[in-house]
């Protein structure tokens, strides 16, 4: 019935085709054959309740799923998507909008307009698009989106985990979707490649990981790029720190500091790092290297590097240790490092050390502590067989500051500790907090109450170097008022 679409497509659709403006406007040809591009999100045209997310997905029944699956088998037994591809995807949308209409009619099936809608919509996100992932895609309050197998997608929101009714036909069509989105950056995930690092065209990183080694189906990771970039002010009016300790971490992003930031996963580290690059002055030279371009620095004077994972052959690697050592020859003034995970550690330490003062990297860590013992192991691990006392000694003149980022129990995102690498008394390396976040208990919702304040340190290491600045006035009046509010508020109960 619909094999006027298929086979004799070319010729007889040619009409309908050719009324729409497939010649003038060739799309991305690039793509696999019958993988339309990706469309942008105005061109996604998703429904308002489909951008709603999980909650209108929340009501489908099996009988909409099965509905679903015989209009898609007779969609596809009736398109052909090789003209598919050919189309602009607002055409390639009409295109399939009409051809579903069509199935519905000729099948009687009885539906009502909104249930039409979303199915429409449905079916052109899996042809189109990103199948299911597209309404969480859509939307920006999601800062994660995991994919557990077809049948268990999660999200999380707010700083919260939560299971979503998004499935997927079965597995066949999520590693379907897991290879057009790595298909985008050139990249290919299969048996032979299990494992694939990407980022789709909005800039969400995504990883990929699949059987054999992911044992219950295709696992997809991406963490969702925000397009509303958060300022340390924003941070302010989450909580996640107070004014005074905002105005600290901006000196300490003007003055040249060398900073570590350190969290968990998820804490909020390449944020904070994002925000604090916001204070660097627009006439220094910055290069930075990530595994997944993540930074978005404003400043005019900047050189952006990313790491390149081997190809299939195993060969061709560029690890972020190149990178950094590169990165020594570029005459930088700064050198950022998205991640620090290996024995890159040492070259940004000496980089550090060596007249690129203002370079920072995130680590994961789970205090300000941790984060000073997690370098000395990468070190060590990477290969070096220096004495302990010595990467200290390393440590201790290269680190100025760790800035701890954390997510709570309650999902919400602090900065809890703002540390000053201080010396080394013995084989200790001794640090002083500066700005600590204290939990004071939990509200009737279960939020955690709690508090900033300064340790009543008046005159930090990196004194010397706000007053270089000019900066030292700001600084002491943010520790100051840090600290005599939060006492009085204290004494006040
Ligand atoms: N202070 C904050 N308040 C609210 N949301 C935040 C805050 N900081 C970060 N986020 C959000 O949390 C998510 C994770 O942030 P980010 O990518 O900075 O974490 P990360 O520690 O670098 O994670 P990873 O360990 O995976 O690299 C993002 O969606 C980000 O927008
Ligand atoms: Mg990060």
């Amino acid at each position: 019935m619909f094999g006027k679409r298929t086979s004799q497509s070319a010729t007889q659709n040619q009409p309908a085709a050719a009324a729409k403006p497939v010649a003038a406007k060739p799309v991305a040809t690039r793509l696999p054959p019958g993988v339309a591009p990706k469309p942008t999100a105005a061109q996604r045209g998703i429904s308002p309740q489909s951008t709603a997310g999980p909650v209108g997905e929340a009501h489908r029944s099996e009988e909409y799923y099965i509905t679903k699956g015989m209009i898609f088998g007779a969609l596809i037994e009736a398109i052909d998507l090789s003209q598919l591809s050919r189309l602009d995807p607002e055409s390639a949308r009409e295109e399939i909008r009409d051809i579903v209409n069509e199935i519905i009619s000729i099948k009687n099936l009885v539906m009502s307009i909104s249930e039409q809608e979303d199915l429409l919509d449905d079916i052109c996100n899996d042809v189109l698009g990103f199948g299911p992932l597209e309404p969480l895609l859509a939307r920006d309050d999601i800062a994660d989106i995991m994919v557990n197998g077809c049948n268990r997608t999660y999200i999380e929101v707010g700083g919260k985990i939560q299971l979503t009714n998004v499935r997927f036909k079965d597995n066949t069509q999520l590693m379907n979707i897991c290879q057009r989105i790595v298909s985008q950056v050139g990249r290919r995930v299969d048996e032979a490649s299990p494992i694939c690092d990407a980022r789709l065209l909005d800039g969400s990183r995504v990883n990929v990981i699949a059987p054999p080694l992911a044992i219950d189906g295709p696992t997809l990771t991406i963490r969702k790029f925000r397009r509303e970039k958060l300022t340390l002010d924003q941070l302010v009016r989450y909580g996640s720190i107070t004014a005074e300790g905002a105005e600290i971490l901006k000196v300490i992003g003007r003055v040249r500091c060398n900073v570590v930031i350190s969290g968990g996963t998820g804490s909020g580290k390449t944020t904070l790092l994002n925000c604090i690059t916001n204070y660097i002055d627009d006439d220094e030279r910055i290069i930075t290297c990530e595994d997944a371009a993540e930074l978005q620095l404003q400043q005019p004077h900047v050189v952006r590097l990313e790491t390149r994972p081997p190809s299939l052959e195993g060969t061709g690697a560029i690890t972020m240790r190149d990178l950094v050592r590169n990165c020594l020859r570029m005459r930088p003034e700064r050198i950022i490092v998205g991640e620090v995970r290996g024995p890159e550690a040492i070259d940004l330490l000496q980089a550090m050390n060596t007249g690129h003062d203002g370079s920072m990297g995130t680590l994961h860590a789970n205090s300000p502590r941790e984060a000073l013992s997690r370098i000395e192991s990468m070190i060590t691990m990477g290969g070096y067989s220096l004495p302990a006392r010595t990467i200290r000694e390393m440590l201790v003149s290269s680190i100025d500051v760790i800035i701890q980022a954390a997510r709570l129990r309650d999902g919400s995102r602090r900065i809890t500790h703002i540390t000053e690498v201080t010396g080394l008394e013995g084989d200790v390396v001794t640090t002083q907090d500066l700005f600590v976040y204290e939990i004071l208990g939990e509200d009737a919702q279960g939020r955690l109450v709690g508090r900033h304040r300064s340790t009543g340190i008046g005159r930090p290491r990196f004194w010397d170097r706000a007053r270089y600045y000019n900066e030292e006035e700001r600084l002491a009046a943010a520790l100051d008022a840090a600290e005599i509010r939060d006492g009085a508020r204290v004494l006040g109960g």
